[in-house]
């Protein structure tokens, strides 16, 4: 079956390069981010710790953990930077008019990949 979408936020509430925390009932916080025009969706609470990682910082194509410094990729949510080993899940988005929908069933861990 095609994964369900869930409506995340609004395009003009994701400015570039800032990350946006958003809530969806029933489940842990998740972050949305704009790169270059494209939109991400990823789990937003840190893999190494207690941290939100839409308060953090974007450096070219990966996220910043505003704890202790550890890095994702935003694309994929692999652990790219110490002290984070352990990627972010990361969720299929889809982009309507200016709504953006992520399928939150179908989230994908790089570290599953292989
Ligand atoms: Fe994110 Fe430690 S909590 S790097």
């Amino acid at each position: 079956a095609a994964p369900a979408y869930t409506f995340i936020a609004r395009t003009s509430e994701v400015e570039p390069d800032y990350p946006l925390q958003v809530q969806v009932e029933g489940r842990p916080p998740l972050a949305v981010v704009c790169l270059e025009g494209e939109y991400f969706v990823m789990d937003d609470t840190c893999t190494h710790g207690d941290a939100s990682m839409s308060e953090g910082e974007i450096v070219g194509c990966e996220i910043e953990c505003p704890f202790h410094a550890g890095r994702f990729d935003i694309r994929t949510g692999a652990a790219t930077a110490y002290p984070c080993t352990k990627a972010l899940m990361v969720y299929p988005v889809k982009v309507e008019g200016d709504q953006i929908f992520a399928a939150l069933d179908a989230g994908h861990c790089a570290d599953d990949a292989a």
